[in-house]
């Protein structure tokens, strides 16, 4: 499986954290950025790794900001992007199996590090459940036009 990941600048440290934790576990990933902490605009950045995802380059995409919602909205607006915003694990279980979300969006003032890793842990680790739930997909599919 390879992530691609980024934050904006209320994001930085915990994308650091989730990056250690991908080291951690061994999953690769192509880190997006930022570089430094200067203020940023969350779109900038979404904006790789919603299209790294979209075009199967990456599996899966990590994406933080301060809230996590800039961040969302903006990968949701490309195509073939189901950007969850997750700040708890059954969440995290829940929108792999029902929602096959490609994307997870945290906030980094919203939660801490360490329910942030175990959020990742359980996002990646949990399969798309199919059946009824692959027909509501479709359905979002069509929505794209
Ligand atoms: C940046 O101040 C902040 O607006 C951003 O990180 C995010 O929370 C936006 O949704």
């Amino acid at each position: 499986m390879k992530i691609a990941i980024s934050s904006d600048h209320g994001g930085n440290n915990l994308r650091r954290e989730v990056m250690s934790l991908l080291d951690e576990l061994n999953i690769s990933y192509e880190d997006f950025g930022p570089q430094n902490s200067d203020s940023v605009d969350y779109p900038d950045f979404a904006k790789p790794v919603a299209d790294g995802v979209a075009s199967g380059k990456f599996d899966r995409g990590i994406l933080i900001c301060g809230t996590g919602i800039g961040m969302s909205i903006a990968a949701n607006k490309v195509k073939g992007i189901r950007c969850a915003l997750v700040h708890d694990v059954f969440s995290a279980k829940a929108t792999r199996c029902h929602n096959d979300s490609n994307i997870l969006a945290m906030g980094e003032r919203v939660i801490g590090p360490g329910l942030a890793c175990e959020i990742v842990k359980a996002w990646l680790g949990t399969e798309f459940e199919g059946g009824r739930h692959a027909r509501r997909i479709e359905k979002i599919t069509e929505l794209e036009g």
